[in-house]
């Protein structure tokens, strides 16, 4: 497998393979990889020849009171896991590689982006959207995969494919979950052993809205298990994250955000 920092190089090898006649997948991720980002690549490669992965902490999606600075890198142990998923490709940029001297163009979502994550870290999408636009024309991909379990994310980005006729193409895939239901998280790293006991609560407070439960009483239900505080539960429309009008036959999403101690977890289902 082969590890490159450079727009250049990764273009160098994805235009060998496209004149091979192969298809390509992009699995763009932060590092600090899990079982999650495991098996985007295992989906990337039910899809493709070949699967670059990429490994960028994005700075400017983190706020300056945010978790830059401690988010988790171990790029070492990132590569051997990688290699022993299949994928073809590491592709580890320097912040400056991405985001060179002078830098001064950057995307600015609407739609999808402006509520719930949106209106807690207005920052945040603006940050995601311009480097997956970069990670996406530097790469060429055929397709590129996302997670689940950041799912308003994954609207941002297809709204943003959409609207700028981006040539690639965008798949999503289902949340990896622990068995007591807490979803994958790279920042699941940071919870106490306590706070790990509490977590599942998120995911059990959700599947009840989904079934019906009122959002206001899962919320209380949180703080009473232990979360400090809710940011929220919602229920939307799955499609373009506006509020969700029962009886529309639309597909819904409950969608929710909560820290314990000092680490914001966030969560969704579909029903
Ligand atoms: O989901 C992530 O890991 C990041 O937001 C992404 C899509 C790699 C952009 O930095």
């Amino acid at each position: 497998m082969e590890i490159v920092r450079t727009i250049s190089h990764l273009r160098h090898a994805v235009g060998q393979w496209r004149a091979a006649g192969d298809r390509v997948a992009l699995v763009p991720t932060m590092g600090a990889l899990h079982a999650g980002h495991i098996g985007l690549v295992g989906a990337a490669l039910s899809m493709a020849d070949k699967v670059v992965v990429s490994i960028f902490v994005n700075p400017t999606q983190f706020a300056p009171h945010e978790d830059l600075d401690r988010y988790p890198r171990d790029e070492a142990g990132d590569v051997g896991k990688l290699a022993g998923a299949g994928a073809h490709l590491v592709w580890a940029p320097a912040v400056s590689e991405i985001y060179p001297d002078g830098f001064a163009t950057r995307i600015v979502p609407e739609g999808a982006a402006l509520p719930l994550e949106g209106a807690f870290r207005p920052h945040h999408f603006g940050g995601v959207a311009t480097v997956v636009c970069k990670l996406i024309l530097s790469a060429l991909p055929d397709v590129a995969l996302f997670g689940e379990k950041d799912f308003q994310q994954l609207a941002v980005i297809r709204q943003m494919v959409r609207d700028l006729a981006l040539p690639v193409a965008i798949q999503g895939v289902p949340t990896v979950r622990e068995d007591d239901g807490l979803a994958l998280s790279s920042r699941n790293a940071y919870l106490s052993e306590n706070d790990r006991y509490i977590a599942p609560m998120l995911y059990k407070a959700i599947s009840e809205v989904a079934r019906g439960r009122d959002p206001r009483e899962a919320a209380e239900a949180l703080i009473a298990a232990g979360f400090a505080r809710v940011d929220y539960i919602d229920v939307r429309d799955a499609e373009t994250l506006a509020p969700f009008v029962p009886g529309s036959g639309r597909p819904g999403r409950v969608l929710a955000a909560a820290w314990l101690g000092k680490t914001r977890l966030i969560d969704n289902v579909g029903f």
